[in-house]
């Protein structure tokens, strides 16, 4: 068999143990052969490829990044790639594509599926928002990140008795924020899904200080929007995707928060240092185990599925699942972590 693997949308620790493992299992496991697409669809359009053996993938499993890069590509050129895709799949001679992706690679998954390219996705998300799965590898690396962020800022909050707003990874879904908001022991969590009320946290924080702590600690996923008319909010720049980006709503809440306490509060964007370095033990066996397993699911011939981590088992799950919504964090979550607002 030959198969192609690419890596789309934007990167995530335990990338390079999905290609690694894919090859291994095929070349390995199975004889195959297998070609890698430089930076996602884009390679796969513009002929961008090389030849994955045993030693291009030596030394890759704790590397984060991507040795393949990827890149978000345009909805026309997705478009493009669906439509050609009989010729696509003959001109590399490829039985199989396994993208390794977010949701926009899912769903560009699923048109080329849909279109007759036979395809078997990897979930991958740093956001663990991806429907079917319970977990995509890169979110334990990341609320690994954020959860030392909130340690360390909960050492020099306390040395000047401030409020520190920890802004998290997360547009539509908080599941950074409400893990690392847990694992941290933040006093206040803001997520997504939850319009926030800007008076409860000052109470909150209010009512620290009055029995005798100093500081306090919030962790406020990117995506988290006051409540309506509660506190000034400007919406961010749509970028050339549609994507809202830099809604600054970490600053925007210290600011906030500063005047409202008449304490001094300070923003802390974590950004791509979520996304950044080597992948936790846990990302590099899940990320390993999604790449054995699509291999042998493109053996199996069950094309038009992704990997998914169901339990402890890893199965098969249809794309349109996949795609059919994101996995938005559930209310019974939030009152588990008591500081959700
Ligand atoms: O989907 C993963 C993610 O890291 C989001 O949490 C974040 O909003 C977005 O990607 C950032 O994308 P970019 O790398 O294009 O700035």
């Amino acid at each position: 068999m030959r198969i192609g693997v690419l890596t789309a949308g934007g990167d995530c620790p335990g990338l390079n143990a999905v290609i690694r493992s894919v090859v291994h299992r095929a070349v390995a496991g199975h004889n195959d052969e297998v070609i890698g697409f430089e930076d996602g669809f884009k390679g796969l359009l513009d002929g961008h490829y090389r030849p994955l053996d045993l030693n291009a993938v030596s030394g890759i499993l704790a590397r984060g990044g991507t040795i393949l890069g990827s890149a978000r590509l345009e909805r026309d050129r997705l478009r493009e790639a669906a439509e050609n895709c009989a010729e696509l799949t003959a001109k590399y001679g490829i039985d199989v594509l396994i993208p390794i992706g977010g949701e926009g690679t899912l769903t560009a998954a699923r048109m080329l599926s849909d279109a007759g390219m036979p395809v078997v996705g990897v979930p991958k998300t740093i956001d663990n928002d991806i429907n079917g799965t319970d977990r995509t590898f890169g979110f334990d690396t990341a609320v690994g990140v954020a959860t030392e962020a909130i340690d360390r800022l909960k050492t020099t909050a306390e040395s000047h008795q401030r409020v520190m707003v920890v802004e998290v990874m997360g547009r539509h879904a908080g599941w950074i924020a409400l893990e690392s908001g847990m694992a941290g022991g933040a006093h206040g969590i803001c997520l997504p899904e939850r319009p926030f009320e800007i008076d409860s946290l000052v109470k909150m924080v209010e009512e620290r200080f009055a029995r005798g702590k100093k500081f306090a600690v919030v962790c406020v996923a990117e995506g988290a929007r006051p409540a309506e008319g509660t506190m000034p909010y400007e919406k961010g720049i749509i970028d050339q995707f549609g994507h809202e980006r830099f809604t600054g709503i970490g600053t925007r809440l210290a600011v906030e928060l500063e005047a409202r306490l008449g304490k001094e509060a300070r923003p802390v964007i974590l950004g791509h240092v979520q996304r950044g370095g080597t992948p936790t033990a846990y990302d590099r066996v899940l990320a390993t185990r999604f790449g054995w397993h699509a291999v042998e699911a493109a053996h199996a011939g069950q094309f038009g599925k992704m990997t998914a981590l169901r339990g402890t088992s890893i199965e098969m799950v249809p794309l349109a699942e996949g795609v059919s919504e994101l996995k938005t964090v559930p209310e019974g979550r939030m009152y588990e972590a008591e500081s959700v607002f």
